[in-house]
């Protein structure tokens, strides 16, 4: 349990810094000049798929072990109470839109950003941008919300 513990704080943790920094190149790519701003889009695609979403599957994927393994322990009452509860809806939420709305998002930027030609490079997947844009800042505040209740709702010491 200690172990599955460790793996869902790391994923968070990674989680957490890799979809900020992808967010700063989606928000900074807006104001670049064409060749910079697919540069920095190529990498916003990389950043999802080999940190962003790998994090968010562990993080969410360790939760809803700990939450089975939990409740076979004879815990299950605790998890149910308001602020673990909360944090595991919030987490659940969260995860749901980085692998199903975030992710396919960035790899159609990607692969738009790839398939572009010199004149289409400054709009290529400008509605895949605007879309990150707008959706992971709403993820991060689920994911510091979810941080918080999660430290409240899990008994130390
Ligand atoms: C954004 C995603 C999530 C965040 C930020 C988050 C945050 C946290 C934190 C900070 C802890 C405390 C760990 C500790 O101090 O040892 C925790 C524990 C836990 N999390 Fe999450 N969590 C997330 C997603 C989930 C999901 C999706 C589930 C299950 C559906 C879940 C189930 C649990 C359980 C069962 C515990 C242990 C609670 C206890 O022992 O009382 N988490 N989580």
């Amino acid at each position: 349990m200690t172990f599955i513990r460790f793996l869902h704080l790391l994923g968070i943790g990674v989680w957490v810094g890799a979809a900020a920094s992808a967010l700063w190149l989606v928000r900074a790519a807006a104001a670049d000049q064409a060749a910079r701003r697919a540069d920095r889009l190529e990498l916003v695609g990389r950043l999802y798929t080999w940190l962003v979403a790998p994090a968010a599957v562990l993080a969410t994927a360790s939760g809803m072990a700990i939450t089975m393994m939990g409740a076979n322990a004879g815990y299950g009452e605790r998890l149910g109470e308001p602020t673990s509860a909360a944090m595991q809806g919030l987490g659940l939420l969260a995860g749901a839109l980085a692998i199903f709305v975030t992710f396919p998002a960035s790899q159609r930027l990607f692969r738009a950003v790839l398939a572009a030609d010199q004149a289409g490079l400054a709009t290529a997947g400008e509605r895949m941008r605007r879309r990150l844009a707008a959706i992971e800042p709403v993820i991060l505040a689920l994911i510091v919300i979810a941080t918080y209740l999660g430290v409240l709702g899990t008994p130390h010491g």
